[in-house]
């Protein structure tokens, strides 16, 4: 018994032993497309396709995956760093890996200077269900048989340069749930045949010239959770079917086009929107009573339109980021549910008819304030209490409003890069601790005595009572 179990062990390392000999070397259409598509990589510096050599087992090369029972290679994974060229790759995407037949992913992210057409090999793989190409250099049109890839569930070309118009044939991509053609050069109408892409639960369009009306197509989505399109130049109002997302959308952005008309009402019933982004836009009317419903939103954007009192109290369970700015508001008091919220790191309310003392506002909880912009506000007394409760504060940006205060007295937050405090009434000096900031504005004020030595020019400091030293004239005591 013991010899026979001993016998069968040895017959089966044996046989192991043996298969992984002749398997050696993976599928030799596998290793040629591969090491062609390495020979249109011209630069690597850091070496992320060292491994492929030939005569290895492609599938234990970087970024390369074999399927576990007929060892071809499934999905090729490269991925750079976005904000470290030296793991940049540059070069071309050789066709040759049209012979990698049982590949269903391709992701090359962040390899940043991968140049060249829409890669034609996509076409020849049938298995292909996954395309991430993003933050590379591929240029030209989109092919106009794109729809022809209509096995793909995900397809991204995000971070690209391709030009031209969006074609109609992406209507038959019908088993995409992610569609991503963000920040490319891609111009005309959104095509209305992406009404029926169902599946979809994020659809990004943005960063481009795309023109013309949103398409109303939205009442056939059932799971769609991001709608991106800010950034393009569209026009018209926003359609009545994004109604229908109410029960599933979380993110919402159509910011930086040229949208008009109101807020639509049924905007309040989205229950899940964490993220609502209107911004610079060209729409008008009140902001509807129904957003006191948005109990869960997070990031709320709707400056630089022209939306008019009164802007409806939130009941909102905490707010991350607030931009209210530059529409025609009078809000007299930064709101208390701003306030109270305990988790904000961005509040921007510039030219919002603010009337308050600076000392009144008391947010409860300071610790993530990272950015308070509430320039071009009627806001009186100091914002030195405020800055003693905000330790690491990036920016404070409060010009044109009519504070009055000593800056000698002034402490700036340690993590303080941006100080613009320009056209109001300080009085004292200027202190040295200024000179740790990236960008300071202390113009149109009624400051005095020696300034302390910075590398800010004389902008900064013009418009003073009676400032002097470099970079303004130098001190005649
Ligand atoms: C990107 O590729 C081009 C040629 O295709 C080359 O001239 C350039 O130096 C590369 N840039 C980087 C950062 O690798
Ligand atoms: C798309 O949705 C349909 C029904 O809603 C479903 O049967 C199908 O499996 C989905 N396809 C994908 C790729 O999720
Ligand atoms: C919000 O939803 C409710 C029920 O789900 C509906 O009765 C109401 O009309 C909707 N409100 C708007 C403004 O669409
Ligand atoms: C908020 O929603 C509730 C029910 O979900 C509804 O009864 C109420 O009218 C809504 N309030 C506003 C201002 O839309
Ligand atoms: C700054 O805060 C500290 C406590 O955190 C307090 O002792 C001090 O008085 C404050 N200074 C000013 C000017 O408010
Ligand atoms: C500002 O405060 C400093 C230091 O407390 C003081 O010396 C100076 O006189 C004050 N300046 C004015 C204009 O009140
Ligand atoms: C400083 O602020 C003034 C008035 O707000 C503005 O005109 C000027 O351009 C600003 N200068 C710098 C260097 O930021």
């Amino acid at each position: 018994m013991a010899i026979t179990s001993y016998l069968i062990t040895l017959f089966l390392l044996s046989l192991s032993l043996s298969s992984h000999s002749c398997l050696a070397t993976c599928h030799v259409d596998d290793e040629t497309g591969l090491l062609v598509f390495k020979l249109g990589i011209k630069s690597d510096p850091s070496g992320i396709l060292s491994s492929w050599k030939r005569g290895t087992d492609c599938c234990t090369w970087n970024g390369v995956d074999c399927d576990a029972t007929n060892k071809r290679v499934s999905s090729l994974s490269i991925y750079g760093q976005a904000n470290d060229p030296n793991k940049y790759l540059s070069g071309t995407i050789s066709t040759s890996l049209g012979k990698l037949v049982y590949l269903w992913g391709v992701y090359f992210l962040n390899t940043r200077n991968i140049s060249g057409p829409f890669p034609k090999f996509l076409f020849s793989l049938p298995e292909l269900r996954y395309v991430y190409i993003e933050n590379n250099k591929l240029s030209g049109p989109l092919p106009i048989n794109i729809g022809k890839l209509s096995g793909l569930q995900a397809l991204s070309l995000e971070g690209n340069r391709f030009t031209g118009v969006i074609p109609s044939s992406i209507l038959q991509l019908a088993q995409l749930t992610q569609l991503k053609l963000g920040k490319n050069l891609l111009s005309g109408p959104i095509p209305t045949g992406i009404g029926r892409l169902k599946n979809v639960t994020f659809l990004s369009l943005e960063h481009n010239q795309l023109s013309g009306k949103i398409p109303d197509v939205f009442s056939s989505f059932s799971d769609l959770m991001y709608l991106e399109l800010s950034y393009n130049k569209l026009s018209g109002a926003i359609p009545l079917s994004i109604s229908t997302l109410a029960p599933t959308l979380a993110f919402l952005k159509l910011g930086h086009n040229a949208l008009t008309g109101n807020i639509p009402s049924y905007l309040g019933n989205f229950t899940k929107l964490d993220t609502l982004d209107l911004s610079s836009n060209f729409l008008t009317g009140i902001v509807p009573k129904t957003f006191k419903n948005l109990t869960k939103i997070f990031n709320l954007n709707l400056a630089r339109n022209n939306f008019v009192d009164p802007f409806p109290e939130m009941f909102v369970r905490g707010i991350e980021s607030l931009d209210l700015s530059y529409n025609n508001f009078n809000l007299i008091k930064i709101p208390k549910w701003v306030a109270t919220s305990p988790i904000i790191y961005s509040l921007k309310l510039a030219g919002c008819g603010i009337k308050m003392r600076l000392d009144e506002f008391k947010p409860t909880k300071t610790y993530y304030y990272d950015y308070i912009d509430l320039s071009d506000n009627k806001i009186s007394g100091s914002p030195i209490t405020l800055l003693n409760r905000t330790d690491f504060l990036v920016g404070f940006w409060m010009s044109g409003n009519m504070l009055r205060f000593n800056m000698s007295s002034l402490i700036i937050p340690k993590m303080s890069q941006q100080l613009d405090l320009s056209r109001n009434l300080i009085i004292g000096n200027v202190p040295v601790s200024v000179v740790g900031l990236k960008k300071l504005n202390v113009s149109h004020n009624h400051l005095c005595g020696r300034l302390p030595v910075t590398k800010f020019p004389v902008e900064a400091f013009a418009w003073n009572d009676c400032l002097c030293g470099a970079p303004l004239i130098p001190c005649k005591f």
